[in-house]
């Protein structure tokens, strides 16, 4: 049964039950690794990400996910190069020099699992290579900042100092943020990347489960949503931007990250 506020401590059963959605969403990421390459249109890639996660009798959240004003129309999001976010799959061919994100969902036994990772086709210039290194080491400045009881706002102070410090020239994103997550895809608390006066007072207690997605701009943090589909968000100065994504369970002793995933980057990674 899904209340309609839902609880935000879980049990050890339901945290078990998120961590199976957690590795279930990381298998497909690795599942789709290998095709996110030159030459490939984003709908190709989409379309795994369907018929992956049904062949496995599970569901991908994002398939007629209700937004403000209309439903998302495809599995997966895929943002590149000047996307922020939520791109939509269609006919566009990855090229060499691109970044694109690839941000999927599932939910397995009601539970869900959220991740995303921004991957480099071929050779790609400095500054987007930059770009995505800085949103790499900022989900994990974020991760490393938490601990039972925090204050969600530890995220987001981190991160801040973390790009203004050492990529001054690029911009966190504060008009999308993490989110807690469980039988329900979007629920409380916010987590935003740049603290808000909301994010002092809330904490991450033994038992919730919440992601960390920080979005970085190669400029201003200012976006534009496309008013003809309704979803795709761009940087409003056309400069690129990248993200990654992991969902979470804070425990007694600290946080767990549930969307691991076997091949790709880890901590640490050099791009
Ligand atoms: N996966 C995104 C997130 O990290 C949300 C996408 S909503 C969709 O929260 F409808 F665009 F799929
Ligand atoms: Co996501
Ligand atoms: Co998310």
């Amino acid at each position: 049964m899904i209340r309609k506020t839902p609880r935000l401590q879980l049990t050890e059963a339901e945290r078990a039950a998120m961590r199976a959605a957690g590795r279930f969403n990381a298998q497909l990421m690795d599942h789709l690794r290998p095709y996110v390459v030159a030459g490939v249109t984003t709908e190709s890639i989409d379309r795994m990400v369907y018929q992956y996660t049904l062949d496995h009798g599970h569901t991908p959240a994002c398939l007629g996910y209700r937004g403000d004003i209309c439903k998302f129309p495809k599995s997966c999001c895929i943002s590149v190069n000047d996307v922020i976010c939520h791109g939509i799959p269609g006919d566009y061919v990855l090229q060499d020099g691109d970044i694109v994100n690839v941000d999927i969902t599932t939910i397995v036994d009601g539970w869900h699992g959220d991740q995303s990772e921004t991957f480099l086709i071929g050779n790609v210039s400095d500054e987007a290579r930059q770009i995505t290194q800085c949103a790499f080491d900022s989900l994990y400045r974020g991760i490393q900042a938490v601990y039972p009881g925090c204050p969600v706002a530890v995220i987001g102070e981190a991160i801040v100092e973390f790009v203004s410090k050492n990529f001054p020239r690029f911009g966190v994103v504060d008009r999308y943020v993490g989110h807690g997550i469980g039988q329900r895809f979007h629920q409380l608390p916010n987590i935003p990347h740049v603290p808000s006066r909301k994010a002092y007072h809330d904490r991450l207690f033994p038992g919730m489960c919440f992601t960390i997605e920080p979005m970085i701009n190669g400029g201003c943090v200012q976006s534009i949503c496309d008013s003809r589909d309704g979803w795709t968000v761009r940087t409003a100065d056309g400069k690129w931007s990248a993200q990654f994504e992991h969902t979470l369970l804070m425990t007694e002793s600290g946080v767990e990250i549930l969307t691991l995933t076997q091949h790709g980057p880890q901590r640490g990674h050099v791009f």
